[in-house]
């Protein structure tokens, strides 16, 4: 079993450290020599593509939130509104879909049985259906239009880890490929961020050296009884993602909040030592949101928070309001996930097995559902 595990104690901790791997393999074979990017399956005519004026994305638990990712990218590169879906809620819901609807489907094994079902309600609406799926040759890819695999290998720890930065990656790619596809704006900027996703796995690799300090972050932490997250724009749904690892691996109340909302109503729950990460756009980030997150930090930090910030290399501006400042490689904005959430999953890690809990096989969980 140690063999399996490849040196390490968990599934888990061999997954986070495959998660280079994850990226640089799903990015591998996608251009030809003229930067063009391409699907894995396509029954889809190119012109029912180009056509398409609405993207909605089914998923469920850690591979919605990889959608909740794609979203940013998707409508930022493509300008076709993106709408994401829990898979469970989208067939109940009356969707409105039609032909020039592609609808893109995130999952890990390709068998849940609440995303297949939207994906066969999209389908029989008239929809476009991909799938971004880990499993060759799955349910879910064999019943959609398109497929785009992921390849990070057999994950086996039940909390998904490696196929979130993978599901992340090839949205991405799915993301670029339409945007050449369609032409425009960022047509001609899509080799330009392939070459930026290339270079992802490296930092990866990087960040992962650099984690002893969370490590110990969380082995003090193990009585902690709620932790918060905060994020904004890409660094929402991760602030999210990292609540989720920490209720699945430490049965902790965890909850990830949307920075602006902050003062909408969660600054209320903030009292002496309550703890919070915050992940920190680069400084480089549209719009200024840089210093509006740092003010956050500010806002909770004086009453009274311990404020444990994720932010790039050479972002001196939090340190005043840092209790912790755990360091990510710089990144272009829209490619941070890949790196924000490292820290998060060693932290759910490591507090987990501080708990001397069962990282693999966490208490009612299953890596698959495949009921409804
Ligand atoms: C289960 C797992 C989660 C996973 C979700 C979606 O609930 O415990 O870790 O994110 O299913 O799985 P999928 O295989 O569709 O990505």
């Amino acid at each position: 079993a140690s063999a399996e595990k490849g040196g390490f104690d968990t599934f888990m901790e061999k997954e986070i450290f495959d998660q280079p791997d994850a990226v640089r393999d799903t990015l591998l074979g996608r251009t030809d020599s003229e930067g063009r990017l391409a699907l894995d399956e396509i029954r889809i005519s190119e012109d029912g593509l180009k056509n398409i004026d609405r993207i909605t994305i089914v998923a469920c638990g850690t591979a919605a939130y990889a959608g909740m990712v794609a979203k940013y990218a998707l409508e930022h590169w493509t300008r076709i509104p993106v709408e994401v879906a829990l898979a469970h809620e989208f067939r109940y819901c009356d969707p409105i879909v039609s032909e020039r609807t592609l609808v893109v489907s995130i999952s890990q094994s390709g068998e849940t049985m609440d995303t297949l079902m939207a994906v066969k309600h999209a389908r029989d609406l008239g929809a476009n259906t991909l799938s971004i799926c880990n499993t060759h040759g799955a349910t879910i890819p064999r019943e959609s239009d398109a497929v785009l695999y992921t390849h990070a290998g057999p994950e086996i720890a039940v909390a998904s880890t490696k196929a979130f930065l993978a599901q992340i990656t090839a949205c991405y790619v799915l993301g670029l490929y339409l945007a050449q596809l369609r032409g425009g704006t960022y047509a001609d900027d899509a080799k330009k961020v392939m070459t930026e996703l290339q270079e992802m796995p490296a930092k990866i690799d990087e960040l992962l050296g650099h984690l002893d300090r969370v490590r110990e972050i969380a082995r003090f932490m193990a009585d902690t009884r709620s932790v918060l997250f905060l994020g904004r724009n890409v660094g929402y749904p991760i602030a999210m993602e990292g609540a989720l690892k920490l209720k699945e691996l430490a049965y902790i109340h965890a909850e990830g909040f949307a920075a602006g909302e902050l003062k909408h109503g969660p600054i209320a729950l903030i009292d002496a030592g309550q703890p919070v990460f915050i992940v920190v756009p680069g400084p480089d980030t549209p719009h200024g949101l840089h210093g509006k997150v740092v003010s956050n930090i500010q806002e909770i930090r004086a009453r009274g928070a311990r404020t444990l910030v994720i932010a790039e290399e050479g972002d001196e501006a939090v340190v005043p309001f840092a209790d912790e400042v755990i360091r990510i490689p710089k990144s272009a904005p829209l490619l941070a996930p890949l790196l924000a959430i490292v820290p998060l999953q060693v932290f759910s890690l490591e507090l987990s097995t501080a708990k001397g809990l069962d990282v693999d096989q966490p208490r009612n969980l299953a890596k698959s559902v495949t009921v409804e």
